[in-house]
């Protein structure tokens, strides 16, 4: 995964500023006759000594509009579609979502300045009555509503809102990063157009713990999951005879794994099981060689 993009290209910048102005203070406290003068910031709105103020995680870096394209293409966005970019900046991703794609949005960006941008770009696209922008910190938002989110911030950004992200958006709703992935949450589907990266995630749904099911032959199976984001391992016991859940797998709300005999790491698929998850069960098919079965397990 590539480390260098625009956004960084920025962040080096400020950070090589900063570093000259240490130096610069330091040369001069050696000399006792050196008089300094620092100008004083100018701003000319309310807006813009606001904007300075603000303690922001991520600079403003737009977004390349092909990019923003292909972003909203691999999140499958459509007019059914509520997206949400965080950290809105001028309000391209949602103003695109609904220009293009007939869905509405809703932009979050810290800075007032922005979110003015936003709105005006709004207004000049013709979407107002799609999209909404509001001024505040994308960690404080309910993204409960969301069908699809967007993000273009830095990879430590992306670090600490993914907890929110994952208890708070349904299962299967796209999440799209420009540029910054999400460490171990390996992502499902990745494009790179012309200098950028695109990493796009199906929040999994919840299945951790204990599970009960009647397996292919009828008999009473117990089950523990070990959910590691999209992935899965299990151990299981019936009649005393123990298991491991092999390949387990989830898209959205889709759960797939293998049974297979504990304690042998070549050991044949005995079934394999596939089924969707919905209010603490799940429901779906059981495949044992050629026979198939009814699969409905429960949540303990
Ligand atoms: C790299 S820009 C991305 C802008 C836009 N999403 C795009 O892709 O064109 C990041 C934006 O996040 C905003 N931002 C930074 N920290 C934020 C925070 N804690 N809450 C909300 N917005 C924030 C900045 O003001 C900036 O506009």
């Amino acid at each position: 995964m590539r480390p260098s993009s625009t956004l960084l290209l920025v962040l080096g910048l400020s950070s090589t500023l900063t570093a000259c102005g240490g130096e610069a203070r330091s040369q001069a406290s050696a000399s006792p006759v050196v008089e300094t003068t620092v100008a004083e910031p100018q701003y000319e709105s309310i807006e813009q000594f606001e904007s300075a103020a603000i303690k922001r995680d991520v600079p403003y870096v737009p977004t390349p509009q092909e990019t923003v394209d292909e972003m909203l293409r691999l999140a499958q966005v459509s007019r059914d579609d509520l997206v949400y970019d965080l950290g809105s900046g001028d309000g391209r991703i949602v103003i695109t979502a609904a220009k293009k794609h007939g869905a509405r949005g809703v932009g979050i960006d810290i800075d007032p300045t922005r979110i003015e941008e936003a709105n005006e770009n709004a207004r000049t696209a013709g979407v107002t009555d799609k999209v909404k922008f509001v001024q505040g910190d994308l960690f404080n938002a309910d993204l409960g509503q969301a069908t699809a989110v967007t993000l273009y911030l830095l990879r430590s950004v992306n670090l600490r809102l993914r907890p929110k992200l994952l208890a708070e958006l349904r299962p299967g709703t796209p999440v799209v990063s420009h540029d910054f992935d999400m460490g171990e949450w390996a992502p499902d589907d990745h494009k790179r157009v012309g200098d950028d990266d695109i990493y796009l995630w199906i929040v999994p749904a919840k299945v951790d713990g204990n599970w009960q099911w009647k397996d292919a032959a009828g008999r009473s199976i117990v089950a523990t999951i070990e959910q590691e984001f999209q992935t899965f391992t299990g151990t299981a016991r019936a009649d005393g005879d123990r298991y491991n859940l092999r390949n387990g797998r989830i898209n959205g709300a889709e759960v797939s794994f293998e049974l297979v005999r504990a304690g042998d790491e070549t050991a044949p698929v005995l079934e394999r099981y596939a089924g969707k998850l919905a209010n603490g069960a799940i429901q779906g098919r059981i495949t044992a060689g050629n026979r198939q079965a009814a699969w409905l397990a429960k949540h303990d």
